[in-house]
C-alpha cells in the first residue's frame, strides 16, 4: 500500500465506523476532495447535508458551510476538521451591523450570501449562494427594496442580471477573489486568445470580464460567470482547448477530472484560500477518530437562521 492509499483507507474505515458522510467543497486540497463522499459547491453540499441518511456529517470546508449543514440537520452531529477555518467574506458583516443597516431601510428584504455567520442569517429573509443569487433576488417582488450582503462583486452581478436599481449592496469582499483582478485577467486573456473564460462572480474582475466581452476582446459566448458547481457542468460540455479559470485554485482539480482533454489554467495561480487549506490529512483523521471539532449553534439563533436557509433551498425545487 502507498502512504496515500493507506491514509484514504483509514479515513473511509473511520467514516463507516462513525456512520459519517464526508462532504468536501471544490476548494479543498485534491486529496481531501478525492477521499470525500461528495464534492461540490456550497448549494449542492447544503442540499446533500439536508437529506443525508448518516448520523454524522463531516464538513471539509469552512466554518459557515458546516454551520449551514448543522442548521439543515439539527439532529445530526456535524464535525469540521478545524473550527478556526473561517472566511474573510463572512467576517465583513456581523449581526449588529446588519441590524443597523436594516434600521436605515425599513421594509427592505435582506438577502445574505451563505458566506455569513448563523447570527447574520438569523437577521436575513432569504439566503443565496453564487449559483442561485439571481433567482433568489428575482423571487422578491420587484417593488420591494433589497439589501444584499456581504459580497460587493456578487451584488453588482445580481444588479446587472436582474436590471433592478433597488438593490443596496454591502461593500464586503473575499480577499482571495478580490485579488483576481482586472489586470491579471487582461494579461491572461492576451496570452491565450482563443481560451474560454470561467469567472466566479465573487472575483474583482467580473465586471472587467463582461466589459472585455462587450468590446469584442473576448467573445461573449465564451465568457461565463459561474458558481463553482456551474463551472463543473460547463467543463464537461466544453470543446475549447483552453479555459481560463478565475476562482480559487482548488477548483482546477475537479475541472481537470471532468474534462482531461481541455487545459484549465488559473487566471491567478496564487489564489489559494488559506481557510480552505486548513483541512489536512491529519486533522481529517483526528476529526473522525475523536469527534471534533463539533459545530453547535445557539438554538435561538438557529431557528431564525434555518428559515432563511430553507427558503433558499425551496427555490428551484
Ligand atoms: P460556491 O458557492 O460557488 O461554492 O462558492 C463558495 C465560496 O466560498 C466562494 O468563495
Ligand atoms: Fe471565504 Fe473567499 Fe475562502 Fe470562499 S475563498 S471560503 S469566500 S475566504
Amino acid at each position: 500500500l502507498t502512504e496515500t492509499t493507506s491514509w484514504a483507507e483509514q479515513v473511509r474505515a473511520l467514516a463507516r465506523r462513525e456512520d459519517a458522510i464526508i462532504l468536501a467543497h471544490n476548494y479543498q486540497a485534491p486529496e481531501i476532495q478525492d477521499v470525500a463522499d461528495h464534492v461540490g459547491d456550497s448549494l449542492a453540499l447544503s442540499r446533500i447535508a439536508a437529506t443525508a441518511r448518516q448520523s454524522t456529517i463531516v464538513f471539509a470546508g469552512v466554518h459557515f458551510m458546516a454551520e449551514t449543514a448543522k442548521l439543515l440537520s439539527p439532529d445530526k452531529r456535524v464535525l469540521i476538521p478545524d473550527a478556526r477555518a473561517g472566511c474573510s467574506l463572512a467576517d465583513c458583516i456581523d449581526a449588529d451591523q446588519l441590524r443597523a443597516w436594516k434600521a436605515q431601510h425599513p421594509g427592505a428584504a435582506v438577502v445574505s450570501y451563505v458566506n455569513t455567520t448563523a447570527a447574520v442569517k438569523a437577521e436575513t429573509d432569504i439566503c443565496c449562494t453564487s449559483s442561485n443569487a439571481v433567482e433568489v433576488v428575482t423571487s422578491i417582488p420587484p417593488e420591494r427594496e433589497v439589501l444584499f450582503c456581504p459580497d460587493q462583486f456578487l451584488g453588482a452581478h445580481v444588479r446587472r442580471m436582474t436590471g433592478r436599481d433597488n438593490i443596496q449592496v454591502w461593500m464586503g469582499e473575499c480577499h482571495v477573489h478580490a485579488e483576481i483582478s482586472p489586470a491579471s485577467l487582461i494579461d491572461r486573456v492576451h496570452e491565450h486568445h482563443d481560451a474560454e473564460l470561467f469567472v466566479h462572480p465573487e472575483c474583482g474582475c467580473t465586471t472587467a470580464a463582461l466589459w472585455l466581452a462587450g468590446r469584442g476582446e473576448l467573445p461573449a459566448e465564451r465568457t461565463k460567470i459561474l458558481s463553482t458547481g456551474g463551472m463543473l457542468s460547463a467543463a464537461s460540455r466544453t470543446s475549447s482547448k483552453q479555459v481560463l479559470v478565475a476562482t480559487e485554485i482548488g477548483m482546477l482539480h475537479q475541472l481537470r477530472k471532468a474534462n482531461p482533454a481541455t487545459e484549465f489554467l488559473p487566471v491567478n495561480p496564487h489564489a489559494a484560500c488559506p481557510f480552505m487549506k486548513m483541512t489536512t490529512r491529519e486533522n481529517l483523521l483526528d476529526c473522525l477518530e475523536q469527534g471534533r471539532d463539533e459545530v453547535t449553534i445557539d438554538p435561538a439563533i438557529a431557528t431564525r437562521a434555518r428559515q432563511a436557509v430553507e427558503r433558499m433551498i425551496e427555490i428551484g425545487q
